[in-house]
C-alpha cells in the first residue's frame, strides 16, 4: 500500500506529528512517503493513501496547503484521505475544522487532531514572542483552575496519531 503524508510546518511540530504517524505504519506492506508542502508535493492520484495536515496560526491553516486540498480535491474524495490538525488552542478546534477545512473536501478517513506544543524556546522573532503570550495566557486561565495537577499546555497526543495508524493499518 502506497501511503502520501504531506504537512505544513513552521516550528516543527506538525512534521514531528507526520514523522509520529509514519512510524506507526511503518512495514514491509506499507510504503510511506512525506513530503513538506513547500517542496512540491506529487499529485494523490498515485497513492492509496494520502494524509494531509498542518497547524494552524493566527486562526488559518496554511495557505498552500489549503491550495493542495483545493486542486486535489476531486482525487482525495475518491481515495482514502485523511486530514490533520496540530494547534495550540485545543478548545478551538472544532471552529477551524469548519473554516479552514476547505468544504469540498469529504476525508473518508476523517479529520484528526493531534494536539499541539506552545513552546518559545522553538520560535524566533515574531513567532516566539506570539508563543509566549499564547503560553501566558493559558497559563492565567490555568490559576483559576481549581485542579492544580491540571496541566493545559498543550502537547501533541500520540493516542490520536495511533488511532490513525490502526485505521490506515486496517485498510490492508
Ligand atoms: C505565530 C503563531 C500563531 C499561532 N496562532 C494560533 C492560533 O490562531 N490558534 C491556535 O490554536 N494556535 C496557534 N498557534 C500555536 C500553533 O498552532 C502550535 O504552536 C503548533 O503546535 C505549531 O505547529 P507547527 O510547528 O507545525 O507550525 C500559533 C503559533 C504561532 C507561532
Amino acid at each position: 500500500m502506497k501511503i502520501l503524508i504531506i504537512y505544513a510546518t513552521r516550528t516543527g511540530v506538525s512534521k514531528k506529528c507526520a514523522q509520529m504517524l509514519s512510524e506507526g505504519l511503518d512495514s514491509d506492506a506499507m510504503n510511506v512517503e512525506l513530503f513538506d508542502i513547500e517542496d512540491a508535493p506529487p499529485s494523490p492520484e498515485e497513492y492509496d493513501v494520502c494524509v494531509i495536515g498542518g497547524s494552524i496560526r493566527m486562526g488559518a491553516l496554511n495557505k498552500k496547503l489549503k491550495k493542495y486540498l483545493k486542486e486535489h480535491a476531486e482525487a482525495l474524495n475518491a481515495m482514502q484521505t485523511a486530514l490533520f490538525l496540530c494547534c495550540g488552542l485545543s478548545e478551538s478546534v472544532d471552529d477551524y475544522i469548519t473554516l479552514q477545512i476547505p468544504k469540498n473536501i469529504i476525508p473518508s478517513l476523517e479529520i484528526h487532531y493531534f494536539g499541539g506544543e506552545v513552546k518559545p524556546d522553538n520560535a524566533k522573532g515574531l513567532d516566539k514572542l506570539i508563543l509566549k503570550a499564547m503560553r501566558s495566557s493559558i497559563k492565567e486561565v490555568d490559576f483559576e483552575d481549581p485542579d492544580p495537577n491540571d496541566d493545559p499546555l498543550p502537547e501533541i497526543i500520540p493516542e490520536n496519531i495511533s488511532r490513525l495508524a490502526d485505521r490506515i493499518r486496517g485498510l490492508l
